[in-house]
């Protein structure tokens, strides 16, 4: 190129330029549109939530008078309920703080997925991760069964504590994009996180060597509950998502149900059976706290492999008791039309994009 022809490029890609100012104009004024609707949804959203409470509060008080409910109340409250679903779908459709956890690990960056699709993917992630790193833990777990080397044992207590703190963050990112994820499992992480913690700095003496044994077993077992807890988990994001695609979703939603329960009965003895373990350890670790060697770490460790123990059968029985009242059906139902909605959402999409394409090739 000679520095005529550099000119006339420069010319030409002026006018490429102009496109492109124009083009970002356009993509700016429907950025702040789209910020204009989103706190227009948010102010929406409010109203409806404090007109809900206003109702649900007369209603409550004529419950307490003991005014009888007739069908017409029965009605209202299935729809409050019905109502109360689909706000969270939409609140799940807009742009939300980040938890403070995350203000300080992450910074004040945006974590929220706004489409059902990605969020989907990022769950089903989520899952595939806990699974990969949970058959690494059987693998270091059951080689330290059989080898007694310093190193291997600190290896795995530092890929657990790792571990769970990647998966507390994760599982904020989750709760701020809408999960319905109980605040104990959560809790339950950072505590895991904090066991992990002291472990790694158990020092090599005869109560640590009496106790590892126990600890790989432990490691082994929860490593394969978690597999099946994965069985579970992604058996119920497929179905559901499944479940939004079809057209007759009562019949669907009974067969979903029953398979949830069929699931629930298979893997509920096996989480059990944990929280058994975690109480006998608890108990192995309060008897190791009287031998002559034994440092803080022991104590510290009985209590809160206690305390994992009573909130976890305190949060399982809860979700069951949960899970066997009314509406659950209704729950899911709600839950798969969401994803109903955020696929037609897609595929209009996928349409506008193919049309515009089109129209350029023209
Ligand atoms: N970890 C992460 N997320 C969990 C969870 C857990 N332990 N338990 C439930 N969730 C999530 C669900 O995926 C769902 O998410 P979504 O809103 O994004 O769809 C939400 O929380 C609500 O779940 P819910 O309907 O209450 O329960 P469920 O049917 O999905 O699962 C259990 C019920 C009992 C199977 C599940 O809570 C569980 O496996 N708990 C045991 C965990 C445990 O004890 N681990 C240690 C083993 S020793």
């Amino acid at each position: 190129m000679d520095a005529e022809e550099c000119l006339k490029e420069w010319e030409d890609l002026l006018t490429d330029y102009k496109r492109l100012e124009t083009v970002n104009k356009d993509y700016i004024a429907k950025l702040e549109e789209v910020g204009e609707l989103q706190s227009q949804c948010m102010k929406e959203l409010e109203h409806q939530r404090y007109r809900m409470n206003v109702i649900a509060g007369a209603l409550k008080r004529l419950e307490k008078k003991g005014v009888t409910k007739d069908e017409r109340v029965a009605n209202l409250e299935k729809e409050i309920m019905k109502r109360k679903a689909m706000l969270h779908e939409i609140k799940a459709t807009l742009p939300k703080q980040n938890s403070m956890y995350l203000r300080i690990i992450l910074g004040n960056v945006n974590v929220s997925i706004l489409n059902k699709n990605d969020k989907f993917k990022y769950k089903d992630e989520y899952e595939k991760f806990k699974l990969v790193l949970s058959a690494i833990a059987f693998v270091l777990a059951v080689l330290n069964l059989y080898v007694d080397f310093r190193p291997l044992q600190l290896i795995l207590i530092f890929l657990l504590v790792w571990y769970y703190c990647t998966l507390t963050i994760r599982e904020s990112i989750l709760k701020v994009n809408g999960s319905r994820i109980k605040g104990w499992w959560r809790l339950h992480h950072f505590v895991s996180t904090v066991v992990a913690g002291i472990l790694l700095i158990w020092p090599q003496n005869e109560p640590w060597n009496e106790f590892r044994h126990t600890f790989m077993w432990f490691i082994a077992y929860i490593s394969v509950v978690q597999y099946m807890q994965f069985r579970y988990q992604s058996g119920v994001l497929y179905r559901l998502k499944a479940l939004g695609a079809r057209h007759n979703m009562d019949i669907t939603i009974e067969g979903f149900h029953s398979w949830m329960w069929r699931g629930l009965s298979y893997l509920l003895p096996f989480l059990f059976g944990g929280y058994v373990f975690q109480l006998y350890i608890a108990y192995t670790l309060y008897h190791l706290s009287y031998h002559p060697e034994a440092t803080w770490q022991v104590p510290y460790l009985a209590a809160l492999y206690l305390l994992l123990h009573f909130c976890n059968m305190y949060t399982i029985l809860r979700t069951l008791r949960k899970k066997t009242q009314g509406g659950l059906k209704l729950r899911y139902k709600l839950r798969a039309i969401a994803y109903r909605l955020s696929n037609e959402v897609a595929v209009l999409e996928q349409k506008w994009r193919q049309s515009k394409v089109e129209s350029k090739t023209e």
